[in-house]
């Protein structure tokens, strides 16, 4: 079976991040339908008619839209990624779900709002579409291997996690909370404050502080300036091993108690790196959506899984505006609007 597909929103996710030329890596939505031999990519929509004509041309595609609606109306598309920025996916959801739709790729995060989020996750319940949210790791088998490695036995009982960040709570966090929630299963409480490293986005702004997971593990979240460099690692350390894990980069380093005798102390030493295989995560996010809805089996990243990280951001929010008091979750107010890039 093969599936007409189109892309909402051609910026950096949609198209750009692999305008980079000679890169072996796939890491837009364009390059993963290109890439996808189920996938018939034929029409594309941006308001920017200089990125119309751009990826028209680049992927030979002549049906081109500056207007979602007319192109929901005049195409007959199987799949839809929507890479625009959250205010609008719910705006779009509804009028793909007119449209006998099977297959949402959205983007990340899910929405702005709690009530808006649920309210895409029931469109789609109710439409029968399929909607694959792109927080990318949960497609990716290292990131799978991680979580195994993690709450394993050689691991040890979990003591702590610290996490560093940067480029705002609601963008980098939206990544950083659904992979917290993807490796222990939720979050209890958060506490936080604004940080004292500015966010490069005024409307997004970086939180420090901590929260408890569901599974009793504290973790700690600290951001910096992205606009200085990038650094995106988790630190989880449990009572006989240790991972440093760059999420920038998908590469690890797994630590282990020494068994040399002699020493006056046990000792974590490094015992190897643990590398990301070449699969490309949004490529790999693509197939699960074809695949799901052929096989009618569930999405590696759900709207539910969205919703859950798009919750523990506004707590982080909600926390900060009041100088860190204790937010428990589920949070009670489905209102807070947040901004993302
Ligand atoms: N999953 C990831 O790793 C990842 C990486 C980057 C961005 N994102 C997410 O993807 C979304 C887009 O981010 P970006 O950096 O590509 O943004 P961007 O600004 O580069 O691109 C957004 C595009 O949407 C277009 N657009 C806006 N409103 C539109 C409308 N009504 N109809 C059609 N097109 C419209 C804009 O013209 C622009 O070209 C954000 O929510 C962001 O958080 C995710």
């Amino acid at each position: 079976m093969k599936f007409n597909c189109g892309i909402i929103g051609l910026g950096r996710i949609g198209c750009g991040f692999d305008d980079i030329p000679n890169k072996k890596s796939i890491n837009s939505h364009a390059g993963a339908y290109n890439a996808n031999s189920k996938a018939n990519l034929v029409s594309l929509c941006d308001i920017d008619i200089n990125k119309l004509k751009k990826y028209g041309k680049k992927y030979n595609i002549s049906s081109l839209y500056s207007n979602f609606q007319e192109m929901f109306k005049n195409e007959q598309l199987d799949c839809v990624s929507i890479c625009t920025l959250a205010d609008s996916h719910l705006q779009i959801v509804k009028e793909a779900a007119k449209y006998n739709i099977k297959g949402i790729f959205l983007e990340k995060p899910i929405s702005v709002s709690l009530k808006d989020a649920a309210e895409i996750i029931k469109i789609c319940n109710q439409n029968k579409i399929k909607l694959q949210i792109d927080h990318q790791r949960r497609f990716s088998p290292f990131y799978n291997k991680i979580k195994n490695i993690i709450n394993s036995d050689k691991f040890g009982k979990l003591q702590y996690c610290s996490i560093y960040y940067g480029s705002g709570i609601a963008n980098t966090g939206s990544h950083v909370f659904d992979l917290i929630n993807y490796f222990f299963g939720g979050i209890k409480w958060v506490e936080g404050i604004q940080s004292k490293n500015i966010s490069n986005n005024p409307t997004d702004p970086n939180i420090d502080g901590k929260f408890e997971c569901k599974n009793g593990l504290i973790c700690s979240i600290q951001s910096f300036d992205f606009r200085k460099f990038s650094l995106l690692e988790f630190d989880i350390i449990g009572s006989k091993a240790r991972i440093r894990l760059n999420l920038t980069d998908s590469r690890a380093e797994f630590f282990e108690i020494s068994e040399k005798p002699g020493l006056a102390y046990k000792k974590l030493i490094k015992k190897s790196d643990i590398m990301k295989n070449k699969d490309d995560d949004v490529v790999l996010g693509l197939e699960n959506l074809f695949y799901s809805i052929q096989n009618k089996t569930e999405l590696l990243s759900t709207g539910s899984d969205g919703f859950t990280s798009l919750e523990s951001i506004i707590a982080m929010r909600q926390s900060a505006n009041k100088n860190g008091k204790r937010v428990n979750l589920p949070i009670k107010s489905n209102n807070f609007k947040i901004s993302s890039r």
